[in-house]
């Protein structure tokens, strides 16, 4: 056990009817961390998170709080509060009445209450609200009242369940970014369980990529993106090119890796074998595209670090451009280029012939 470790989860399995939910996961969280639980649908999130809550029971493995094991805590005497995806605010209930709602229920002296509450409001910087009921309030207003209901009775451990699914694409992203803050504020151990990487990126501290009930990599969210450790991973999160090759030269300082149509060089930190199989994994982002002739140099038909071909699809989205570019062998490169310039002089085109090339810190190399 790591000295830090607030929040320990060690060997936990969870089946259903021979299902297995959650298959062996072990994490250990320190305090005041924001930590994510990422993966598609069924991976075993929500799961994991009940777990924690104990509204299920593990098949196995235990799970301890500052030092203390929680196997036989029931829900209610649990030092954590559980924020659900339909966070349920009571509609016939003031925003005022709905954060004292737990505390009442603790019997909290009344003056307790109301100090509590009122600095809860201000917290969400929710209060001229205090009155209102709920359907009086906007979605993300809502979902503030509602992480104030969590919060109020101060629980060392916050878990949140899709926090933000109930709003739409733009509240989201807004809500996202106080959501975090105020957490951060507060100070308080926070579990949040996502399918957004967004969501997971900005907020948490650190992100556990899940698949199957199993733990694929943790790690900070630049961490992830940038290194991914397998296909899985750079797949899940964020655009990708990949491309399955050949390790044909093992240098000190390099590697190159033979794909093909593309001949990558990689000039960090990869330990290998020639004539492993591995793949590179290359970010659209870190691929730069130029138009025919712009560049003076010959270059080789079959470039390190570089492939030429057709444009075929352009997406533009407003704060960046997305090319599709058909090499002759038929592979397509995903370019991503900010738009810095309001008025591009020549923009690239359907049918333009073009080049692509990345430096050699640009590549991942994947050997699961
Ligand atoms: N009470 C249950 N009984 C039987 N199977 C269950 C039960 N709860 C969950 N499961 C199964 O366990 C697996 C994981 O479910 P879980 O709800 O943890 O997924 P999730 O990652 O939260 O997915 P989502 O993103 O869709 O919410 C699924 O295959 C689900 O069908
Ligand atoms: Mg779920």
């Amino acid at each position: 056990m790591s000295a830090e470790a607030f929040l320990q989860i060690k060997n936990i399995v969870k089946d259903f009817d021979g299902h297995r939910a959650v298959d062996n996961v072990s994490i250990d969280i320190a305090k005041g961390e924001v930590f994510a639980l990422l993966g598609s649908s069924g991976c075993g999130k929500t799961t994991l998170l009940r777990m924690l809550a104990g509204f299920e029971t593990p098949t196995s493995g235990t799970i301890t709080l500052d030092g203390r094991d929680l196997a036989d805590l029931p829900p209610y005497e649990r030092p954590m509060n559980m924020m659900f995806q339909s966070y349920a605010l009571f509609p016939h209930l003031s925003v005022f009445d709905n954060i004292a709602f737990g505390l009442r229920r603790d019997h909290l002296p009344k003056d307790e209450v109301r100090t509590r509450v009122e600095a809860m409001l201000k917290l969400v910087q929710l209060e001229p609200y205090a009155k209102r009921k709920p359907h009086q309030l906007s979605g993300g207003q809502q979902q503030r009242v509602a992480l104030a209901r969590s919060l109020a009775k101060k629980p060392q451990l916050l878990l949140l369940d899709e926090p933000l699914g109930a709003l739409d694409k733009k509240l989201r992203e807004e809500t996202q970014i106080e959501l975090a803050n105020i957490v951060h504020d507060v100070g308080v151990t926070c579990v949040m369980v996502t399918h957004d990487q967004e969501e997971a990126m900005t907020m948490a501290s650190r992100i556990a990529v899940m698949s199957e009930g199993r733990f694929l990599q943790v790690g900070a969210p630049a961490e992830i993106y940038e290194t991914p450790a397998s296909r899985f991973v750079a797949d899940f999160i964020g655009n990708v090119n990949l491309m399955d090759g050949t390790l044909v030269e093992d240098e000190a300082d390099h590697v190159v890796v033979d794909c093909g149509d593309i001949r990558h060089r990689v000039g960090h930190g990869i330990t290998g074998t020639r004539g492993m199989a591995v793949t590179v994994a290359l970010r659209p982002e870190k691929i730069r595209l130029r138009r025919d002739g712009l560049k003076s140099t010959a270059v080789p038909e079959a470039g390190i670090n570089r492939a030429h071909g057709t444009i075929k699809e352009i997406a533009y989205f407003g704060s960046f451009t997305v090319y599709h570019l058909q090499m002759a062998s038929g592979r397509v490169l995903k370019i991503s280029q900010s738009n810095v310039d309001r008025q591009p002089g020549a923009p690239l085109t359907w049918g333009n012939a073009a080049w692509a090339s990345w430096t050699d810190l640009a590549q991942v190399v994947l050997t699961q």
